[in-house]
């Protein structure tokens, strides 16, 4: 498991062309909803494409210990018997969520209305992470919790034996808060709101809708206004993921930045609430296509087709950030190259990810001679037309942090190395294997 075993140290060269078609995996934020509707349903889920990465890996885990069944047939292809709504089981032992906010934060919710209790813990990114976003809304059903100074891990929660529902406004845009509050809601009878101000993925709410739960949304001038009925008859389904724009975050920029690169991206979710990347870089210039557009397991999905491009910086909205809040990583490094400054404003809740984000990025493209503005909110990266790289980028336990100096190694004039690629697996275990299937020469520092 990420951060637990010895850092593996990985190295990026700049090398040829890249071309061929990069088949990313399943959509995380999907893979975990399903596995934890899935449980939260009276019959069978059967799940295709299910992203195996440690992540959901370690979901699938916690969802046994509250008493599913959760089974894996081959690759990606898994089955889950649930045991409904307010049917959790006290699981005997700790919850070891790893690296993944998104695991605990939503199994959190799902667990908090019914009468069980619960400790959970993760590694020593996740014990690092503010869990107050969720424990202070949970505690409106009724929910205590205790943990550790600042609401860190390991922590322990009482579920509310008898939950009343609740109306709640996110203080932060932040998926997985709303969606603790709403799987909270599922166990609470009544009507449970949540209130969004600047609208975030919307998973939970059309997988919700998608399990047989009375669940609307409506837009307002407050914002988007979701509203639950409590206690629904939840049913298994099939669920067919579909592949992950964060994952094909990386070899879409890898694509873009270096020079003569064609290649396919087929499949990849586009989610208005995803898509924020794919609008900027087109904004910058990019010479993406956007093929056979369809729907895909209840998703819009389109094949991307990426070629070479001059980039130009742009100056990224904050309304925007929500919707690519894990690209700018990797919008740093297509940054890097482009023309001019591109400025990330709005940009505050990558300082409480897998890492500090504004601060891994800016340390690491500095080392690799890049010039860097930075304040609480904002990155600020200056395009050059040569990047001297060379140094070794700390990771921090975060995965799309590896992924993207591995990526900017790809363009630079000396290698870049990251202290350790191993959190890559928790989302994206096949990236090695992808991109140097593409012509990329990424591995080991050992090779
Ligand atoms: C996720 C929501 C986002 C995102 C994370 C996945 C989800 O976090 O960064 O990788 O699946 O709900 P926040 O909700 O904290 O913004």
């Amino acid at each position: 498991m990420s951060g637990h075993g010895e850092p593996v140290p990985m190295i990026a060269r700049r090398g040829a062309a890249l071309s061929g078609v990069a088949e990313v995996p399943g959509d995380k934020s999907i893979s975990h909803r399903a596995l934890i509707l899935g449980a939260l349903s009276i019959g069978r889920t059967e799940i295709t494409g299910l992203l195996e990465g440690q992540d959901v890996l370690d979901t699938a885990k916690a969802m046994r210990a509250f008493g599913a069944t959760v089974t894996r047939l081959g690759p990606g292809h898994w089955t889950v018997d649930g045991v409904g709504v307010g049917g959790f089981a006290e699981p005997g032992d700790i919850i070891d969520c790893g690296n993944s906010g998104t695991g605990v934060r939503l199994i959190m919710g799902a667990m908090a209305t019914s009468p069980v209790t619960a400790t959970f813990t993760g590694d020593a990114s996740l014990r690092k992470r503010p869990m107050g976003r969720v424990t202070d809304p949970l505690a409106l059903f009724g929910t205590r919790a205790v943990g550790r100074a600042g609401g860190r891990l390991p922590m322990t929660l009482v579920g509310a034996a008898e939950p009343v529902p609740v109306c709640y406004t996110t203080p932060v845009p932040s998926a997985q808060v709303k969606s603790a509050v709403l799987l909270a809601g599922l166990n609470a009878p009544g009507q449970t709101v949540v209130i969004e101000k600047e609208a975030t993925r919307d998973h939970t709410e059309r997988m919700l809708r998608g399990f047989g739960a009375d669940l609307t949304v409506e837009e307002t001038p407050e914002g988007r206004v979701i509203t639950l009925q409590g206690q629904p008859d939840l049913t298994g389904q099939s669920v067919a993921v579909p592949r992950d724009p964060s994952s094909a975050a990386f070899p879409v920029c890898a694509a873009l930045i270096v020079p003569g690169s064609e290649i396919l991206v087929p499949g990849v979710s586009q989610n208005p609430t995803r898509n924020g990347l794919f609008t900027t870089l087109v904004e910058m210039g990019a010479d993406i296509t956007f093929e056979n557009p369809r729907e895909e397991g209840g998703e819009p999905v389109a094949d991307l087709r990426v070629r070479h491009s001059r980039l130009h910086g742009v100056e990224v909205p904050p309304e925007r950030a929500a919707s690519m809040i894990d690209e700018y990583p990797v919008l740093a490094v297509v940054a890097a190259t482009a023309t001019g400054a591109t400025m990330m404003r709005g940009v505050k809740e990558l300082r409480v990810k897998e890492s500090d984000r504004i601060d891994a990025m800016a340390r690491g493209l500095e080392a690799c001679g890049l010039r860097i503005e930075e304040d609480q909110d904002t990155l600020i990266v200056h395009g050059q037309d040569r990047i001297p790289g060379g140094a070794t980028c700390a990771t921090h336990i975060d995965h799309r942090i590896a992924m993207s100096f591995l990526v900017l190694g790809l363009v630079s004039d000396l290698p870049v190395t990251v202290d350790d690629g191993s959190p890559i697996a928790t989302s994206f275990p096949a990236f090695e294997d992808l991109m140097r299937g593409l012509g990329a020469d990424i591995g080991p520092v050992t090779r």
